[in-house]
């Protein structure tokens, strides 16, 4: 029986289970959907439990589907949504709150403040992020503020806090490994990005204790072996590990400067991969580690700029508006009518993320008129994903001085045909999709068979990476100017105070 690499990629909705032979083809992959939960408006959390489970699920499921069987795993490669945070008893394991979502607003007020007192020069400098509710520093300062008993836990010891990674690592080896990866910890806002390690300076702005966070690891590498996990034999090595768009900057092979992805996720997040050279951005974008594949090795950056609600615009349009029944489905509704006739959807139903940065503006529907109908509204939100990427492209070239090389797409929504061709239409570039989409759980597969001597170089893997299809630009400059213009007025709308 063939050898296979187990990649984790606990996402937002989901938590996706793959596994991928020693040749780099992947061979299956399950996903198991878990609760959102949403207490107040604007907030978002997660049941921890709730996540491990939909993990364990997924084991059970990926075995059922796959040829392999549990004592062919050699390694396992952990990715996962970023800055979502929580703490947890190191004694009992057990976690002492639900976790605060990547999306959840809360910490707004926290941060206005800190920005008001002077701080986002030294964020900024530090991290390479802005001082923003969407990193995990203000939510662990919530969590402790807000946990009954926590201060004295903490004098004690006995609080652990992590972003999934870390969380999950720490059940998959029954409490051994309290660790991160340094792409994930470049997301937390207490990381020094230069140095790759935690910040004295930035624990004491955020008011979080380094004491209760993770050792910090490459993203490649041997980090822990699994210990008493349902349905794992103990020992196997965990390998890779990476923030989810991180990985599948790697699973797109975007091993050189200049190569850039869009992952089509709840949210939407394009990476261009900078080298060994931090790129500070002036046009509202992020600087992150892409990944450091073995201790000491170099830290690799790259710019991101992220759009907060993609995928999850078209589950409101099913789950809310009820105008579609399966996500799929938008495609065809969006498909029965030629443009929006004027209507603008502006998904900034969690605030808006880069290059605006602005966490209290709120989702717009505007345009309608009497005429308006169903297909109106399922196109203008496939414009508006696209039409997001195309404004961080515009600002990503602006900071790199240069124009990018074709876009490689990947995530669930790169199957639609009509959002790839509107996505190089208003981004006026081509776009290329591959042959494998599910570049997240490939990217953990690779950074963990590297880890374990599958593989011995990136070059071994870029072998593995092929086009499916291109999408030429079919819109001429001026109407791509013309409808830029009218997002633009659009996104004004629904920016706090001008609505
Ligand atoms: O930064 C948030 C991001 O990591 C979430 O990704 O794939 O769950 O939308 P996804």
């Amino acid at each position: 029986m063939p050898k296979v690499i187990l990649a984790i990629d606990q996402g937002t909705t989901g938590t996706t289970v793959a596994m991928m032979d020693t040749g780099g083809n992947l061979l299956a992959s399950v996903n198991r959907e878990f609760p959102q939960r949403y207490p107040k408006p604007g907030w978002v959390e997660h049941n921890p439990e709730d996540i491990w489970m939909s993990v364990l699920k997924g084991i059970r499921g990926i075995f059922k589907r796959g040829s392999a069987k549990p004592a062919d795993v050699i390694a396992i490669g952990i990715t996962n949504q970023r800055e979502t945070a929580l703490l947890w008893d190191t004694d009992s394991g057990s976690s002492l709150n639900n976790a605060i979502v990547w999306q959840c607003r809360r910490t707004t007020e926290f941060c206005d403040n800190l920005k008001r007192s002077g701080a986002e020069g030294l964020v900024r400098q530090k991290t390479g992020l802005v001082l923003d509710p969407y990193f995990s520093a203000s939510k662990y300062r919530w969590l402790l503020d807000n946990t009954p008993g926590i201060k004295s836990k903490v004098r004690k010891g006995r609080v652990a806090a992590g972003t999934i990674d870390s969380f999950l690592v720490w059940q998959l080896t029954a409490g051994e490994q309290h660790v991160t990866d340094v792409s994930n910890a470049s997301r937390t806002s207490l990381m020094d990005i230069d140095r790759g390690d935690w910040d004295e300076d930035l624990g004491a702005l955020f008011g979080v204790p380094l004491s209760i966070l993770p050792e910090i690891a490459p993203s490649s590498g041997v980090l822990g072996h699994t210990r008493s996990v349902p349905g794992l034999p103990d020992g196997i090595p965990i390998a890779g590990m990476a923030g989810d768009q991180q990985s599948a900057l790697f699973g797109q092979a975007c091993f050189h400067t200049g190569e850039a992805k869009c992952t089509f996720g709840t949210g939407s997040f394009i990476l261009t991969n900078t080298g060994k050279q931090r790129i500070q951005s002036k046009a509202g974008l992020l600087t992150t580690v892409a990944w450091q594949l073995k201790t000491g090795g170099p830290l690799y950056y790259a710019l991101e700029g992220g759009a907060f609600v993609c995928g999850a615009a078209v589950q409101w349009l099913r789950d809310e508006l009820q105008i579609i029944r399966n996500a799929a489905d938008i495609e065809v509704l969006a498909g029965t009518v030629s443009d929006s006739n004027g209507v603008e959807f502006v998904p900034a139903l969690t605030g808006l993320g880069a290059p605006h940065w602005d966490p209290d503006a709120r989702g717009l529907l505007c345009g309608l008129t009497r005429g308006s109908n169903r297909g109106h509204i399922a196109r203008a939100t496939l414009d508006a994903m696209a039409l997001q990427n195309a404004d961080i492209l515009i600002a990503m070239e602006r900071d790199l001085g240069k124009r990018l090389k074709p876009i490689r797409v990947d995530g669930g929504a790169s199957a639609n045909q009509l959002l790839m061709q509107l996505q190089a239409d208003y981004m006026g570039r081509k776009i290329i999709r591959p042959k494998v989409v599910e570049t997240t759980v490939a990217g953990a597969c690779f950074l963990a068979g590297l880890g374990v001597g599958v593989w011995n170089s990136t070059a071994d893997i870029t072998r593995s990476w092929q086009i499916d299809r291109e999408f030429k630009v079919g819109l001429s400059a001026a109407g791509r100017r013309e409808r830029l213009a009218s997002w633009q007025r659009a996104i004004a709308r629904a920016r706090t105070g001008e609505g």
